[in-house]
This record gives C-alpha cells, structure tokens and sequence, in this order.
C-alpha cells in the first residue's frame, strides 16, 4: 500500500470510495466543497492506493475554534477506506500519516466527529477535556480532540465549521 497526496485525476476514484464506504453522496459533496474553499490544504488530503487503484481516502482541512480570540484548528472529516479493503489497518495508516504530516505543518489541534473505540488509539480524547465544545448536540465522547506538538492548552472555546460541511456531520 501506498499514501499520498490527491491529485485531480483521483478525484473521480475518491469519489466511489467514499459513496461505497458512507452508501450515498453527502461525504462526496462535502469533499468538492472543502476543495473549492479556501480552507483545502492540498498537502494534508491523502489517498492510500494498492497497485494504482484508490482503496483510502483522508482529508484535514482548516475550521476554527472560537474563544477569547479565534484559533485555526484541523477538522479530520471525512475519512473513508473502500468496503472490501476495511479493517486491514489502512484507515490507522491514513490518520497516522495525516496526522503526521499536520505535526509537520506546526499545526496546534485536530478535530474529529467519530468513534471512539477508533480514534482513541491515535491520541483524541473528547474535546471536553480541554474546554472545547462541539457545536452539534452529540454525546461528549464522540467529538474529539488531538492537541498536537503546538498547542498551548489554553485555547477554550467553541469549533464552528464552514459552510462546506453544512449538513454533513451526522
Ligand atoms: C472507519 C474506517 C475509515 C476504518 O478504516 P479501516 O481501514 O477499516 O480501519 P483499520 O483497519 O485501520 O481499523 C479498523 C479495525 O480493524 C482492525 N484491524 C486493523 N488491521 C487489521 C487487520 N490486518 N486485520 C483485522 N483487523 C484489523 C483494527 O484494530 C480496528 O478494530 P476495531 O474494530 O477495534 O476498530 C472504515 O471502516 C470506513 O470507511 N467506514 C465507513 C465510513 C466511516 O464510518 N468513516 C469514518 C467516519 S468517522
């Protein structure tokens, strides 16, 4: 297996992986519109591909965080691995490798909407526990955080998405 950025001509493939991982077209809708915004990071939206075919499918884009003043945070969102090539560990190598290249970047603190028993092994832990709420009614152990290298634990607040997620994260 192999992880790398997207390029345009993976769009259509990422497209499959994630209508068949989600079974519809809101993760795909949501992922043309984090492209067209202002807040895509081209270098953090990965695909993991086994003998040139798309079988993984992350992307990191900016939202922020708003308190006493607004910080620019990563929401993890979506992430998708084909349905046959599940549970061999590629989704683990895509949020590593994601995650990774954002500690690279001097990023301060990843966001993700999800399971726990999934991310907790990455280091997310429910937002809560560093004074960040989530802004859907959702239990407190599903909306997590990942501080990373640069985050001052200071930072309380609020995460508001952009527009491109509208509806989306359910
Ligand atoms: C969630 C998702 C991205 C995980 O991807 P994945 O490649 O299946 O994930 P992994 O294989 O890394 O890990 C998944 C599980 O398989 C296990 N696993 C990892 N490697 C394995 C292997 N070689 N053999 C068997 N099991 C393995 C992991 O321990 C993990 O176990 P868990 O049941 O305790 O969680 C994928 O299932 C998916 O696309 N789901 C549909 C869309 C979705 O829900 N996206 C996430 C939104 S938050």
């Amino acid at each position: 297996m192999n992880i790398r950025c997207e390029i345009r001509s993976d769009d259509e493939a990422i497209a499959e992986v994630n209508r068949l991982a989600f079974s519809g077209e809101t993760e795909v809708k949501i992922i043309e519109a984090i492209r067209e915004s202002e807040f895509y990071i081209p270098e953090l939206a990965l695909i993991a591909e086994i003998n040139n075919l798309v079988v993984g499918h992350i992307i990191l884009s900016y939202i922020h965080l708003i308190g006493d003043d607004t910080l620019q945070v990563l929401a993890l969102a979506p992430l998708a691995v084909h349905p046959q090539f599940q549970k061999q560990g590629i989704g683990s190598e895509l949020v590593k490798e994601a995650l990774a290249k954002a500690e690279n970047k001097q990023e301060a603190l990843v966001i993700v909407l999800g399971h726990p028993n999934f991310y907790r092994r990455f280091g997310f832990e429910p937002s809560v526990n560093y004074g960040i709420a989530s802004p859907f009614p959702v239990p407190q152990e599903v909306f997590m955080v990942k501080p990373l290298k640069n985050y001052q634990n200071n930072h309380r607040g609020k995460v508001v998405y952009p527009p491109a997620f509208s509806g989306s994260v359910d």
